[in-house]
């Protein structure tokens, strides 16, 4: 990628060589939805699927063995895959052992709910706005059925962050296989706002790898 980090240091040589090196790999130096940069999503990686936006999935796709989430630990209808929700649950058991209660709000997303979801946000504060917090239809990470937004009884996803919950999940979830997806400060390089409720699962190994390190599962998936 050199000619492409050369070219993007041109514009932003304040920053760190490290920071330039990841946005190129991640292709982050293109328009979100580029036409030159997006490509069919890898499904054959299973949990280590990467959608974004530059990967996509087909309208067809719809993961295997989806299976629904029992209401014991989700707000309402909800479905995930059979190892997400084995993984699920294994977490939410050791945070009930601290007096935690994690709620699954919503999972497994087909292609036309997400267009709802994006028309939603567009239709209230428009097409920007739109972008940098939810993913258009095809892109978004909710149709693998590998993601959960995760929050607790008496918060919502505006102030999920403060509760204990959130900072029990922020020391822990990597221990079970998910990572926050959308972290502070890495919104250059995931293209969201941050979002404190939004988990991948990604299988433990990976996970610990992705927490330990500080990076994002774009970077992940760029560089290893
Ligand atoms: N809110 C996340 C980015 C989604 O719409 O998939
Ligand atoms: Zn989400």
């Amino acid at each position: 990628n050199l000619n492409s980090y050369l070219e993007y240091y041109k514009e932003n040589s304040k920053k760190e060589l490290k920071y330039i090196v990841a946005i190129v790999n991640v292709k982050a130096n293109y328009e979100h939805y580029d036409t030159d940069a997006i490509v069919k999503a890898d499904t054959s990686k299973n949990n280590l699927l990467l959608v974004n936006k530059y990967n996509y999935l087909d309208e067809t796709y719809v993961p295997n063995e989806l299976t629904n989430i029992p209401l014991t630990y989700a707000f309402d209808d909800n479905q995930t895959t059979k190892e997400v929700l084995s993984a699920f649950k294994n977490m939410w058991s050791a945070a009930k052992k601290q007096d935690l209660t994690l709620i699954v709000n919503s999972s497994y997303r087909d292609y036309k709910s997400q267009e709802e979801v994006w028309n939603y946000y567009d239709d209230l504060r428009g097409e920007e706005y739109a972008d940098s917090i939810a993913a258009r239809a095809g892109y978004s990470e909710h149709q693998t059925g590998l993601a959960l937004d995760i929050i607790t009884y008496g918060a919502n996803k505006n102030n999920f962050e403060e509760t204990d919950e959130f900072k029990w999940l922020e020391k822990n979830a990597h221990k079970y296989g998910f990572i926050l997806r959308y972290p502070k400060g890495k919104e250059d390089i995931t293209g969201y706002a941050y979002e404190s409720w939004h988990y991948r699962y990604v299988g433990i190994e990976t996970a610990t790898e992705i927490y330990n390190k500080k990076i994002t599962y774009d970077e992940y998936y760029a560089f290893y």
